[in-house]
């Protein structure tokens, strides 16, 4: 079963406009069918000719778009398809009809330099809020066959993003068809996955991804930080391993926070803090007294714990940057780990486990909390259409997203999986 919005892709195709656009919630089954009627428009129109099918990097456009497609019960059935993994071509046959869809990464750089040689009849660009708008204009000048058609699809960014003003806000100039998806719009979503989903979100990316619309980071990162809710009077019980997570600064602080998971709820409990700031303090600490600090917060949390010996923790998750302090912890047999860096997928996860009660620090953590309360969305990277936050008041928020993200927390805590059944 495939619903209204849905059958609207599918009339695309044979309708009198030149591109199409589809935004909206995420899951809400634009990608899908868009890459069912670019195929069947491709192979009905030309024949021996080549098609670019863009994502994010070359990687997530073969996971959300080959993969699927060449499962698909109904794409078997109508062609012969041969997917030539290593060159990134998929071939595709019907009659004597031969066409061919080469993947692309807006991303990747290599494939800025291979789509330059193309000459392509239409172009699916999946994502393109991602993408870098030089690449995608490179991928429209070479959409040079008569007949050729641009197909894009996105989740909501900033309303200054270049694809935003350019595209959906001058649809009429393009002889764009434009559709708004809803999650309703995906027929195959349960209310169960729908509820898991919007859980998943909170803040300005619940708008954007959940409620499909294109609003600005502004104001406060975490507007949903209370300290009523977040900061606990009384030390919980806590089991498991202990995990410490740093930011690491020579002029600017360097931040540990010790974590480890509440008892029975599983909510993580931000236990203690170390926080040191060469220009407030005036004097720049070696990395060997940055690593002293870290003992003298592990042997803290032993003695809290009526042990003699400091606490060991599992991992240091740590700023990728700091690689003079990793060599060090390395050397007093610390177990480090980069951190993932991702700053808009971290703030989302923070933003995520604050909404749903999984995040919670202790009284002492004073620096931590201070900063939630003083953390902002950048309006100068707004106005360019990117999402930043203002680099100040940011280094304890740095360690809480590192070790929110590094650690997947908001992944392990239910990640909706789908059943691809496909119904044609
Ligand atoms: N009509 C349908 N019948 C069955 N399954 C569907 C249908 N439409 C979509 N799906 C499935 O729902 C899932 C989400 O669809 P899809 O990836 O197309 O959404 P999307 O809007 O592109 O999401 P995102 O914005 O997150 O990329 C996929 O697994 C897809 O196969
Ligand atoms: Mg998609």
């Amino acid at each position: 079963m495939i619903s209204t919005k849905q059958k609207e892709i599918l009339a695309f195709s044979y309708s009198p406009y030149d591109a199409l656009i589809c935004d909206g919630a995420v899951r809400s089954g634009k990608t899908s069918l868009m890459v069912v009627a670019f195929v069947d428009w491709a192979m009905r129109e030309f024949t021996g000719q080549r098609f670019g099918i863009c994502g994010k990097t070359v990687g997530s456009a073969v996971e959300n778009m080959v993969v699927p497609y060449l499962s698909r019960a109904y794409a078997k059935r109508r062609y012969t398809m041969r997917w030539r993994r290593s060159q990134k071509i998929l071939e595709i046959r019907r009659g004597r009809h031969v066409n061919w869809f080469e993947v692309f990464g807006g991303r990747d750089e290599s494939s800025f330099a291979l789509i330059q040689g193309r000459t392509l009849a239409g172009v699916l660009l999946d994502e393109v809020v991602l993408m870098p708008e030089s690449f995608v204009n490179q991928a429209l000048a070479r959409c040079s066959v008569e007949g050729a058609r641009t197909w894009f699809s996105c989740n909501p960014g900033p309303p200054s993003h270049w694809f935003k003003k350019k595209w959906i806000d001058r649809k009429r100039e393009h002889n764009a068809l434009y559709l708004h998806f809803e999650m309703t719009d995906n027929p195959a979503l349960s209310e169960k996955t729908l509820a898991r989903y919007r859980s998943m979100y909170s803040g300005v990316f619940y708008e954007r991804y959940i409620l499909g619309k294109w609003v600005a980071a502004e104001g406060l990162v975490y507007p949903m930080f209370d300290e009523a809710r977040h900061v606990l009077a009384a030390p919980p019980a806590t089991e498991g391993e202990v995990y410490v997570s740093a930011d690491y600064g020579i002029q600017n602080a360097t931040v540990f926070l010790a974590w480890r998971r509440e008892a029975g709820t599983g909510r993580w409990i931000c236990l203690a803090e170390s926080y040191y700031s060469g220009r407030d303090e005036k004097r720049q600490k070696t990395v060997a007294e940055l690593a002293d600090s870290l003992d003298a917060l592990l042997g803290g949390l032993g003695a809290a714990g009526g042990n003699t010996a400091r606490v060991t923790p599992k991992r240091v998750i740590l700023d990728p940057s700091a690689a003079a302090l990793k060599v060090e912890l390395r050397r007093r047999g610390y177990h480090t780990q980069d951190a993932d860096n991702d700053v808009a997928n971290g703030i989302n996860d923070v933003c995520t486990l604050l909404g749903a009660d999984k995040l919670a620090f202790m009284p002492c953590c004073g620096n931590t909390i201070k900063e939630f309360g003083a953390y902002l969305w950048d309006a100068k990277a707004a106005d360019r259409g990117e999402d930043a936050p203002v680099k100040e008041n940011d280094h304890a928020m740095d360690a809480v997203r590192y070790f929110v993200r590094t650690l997947r927390l908001v992944q392990k805590a239910g990640k909706p999986e789908y059943r691809p059944v496909w119904m044609m």
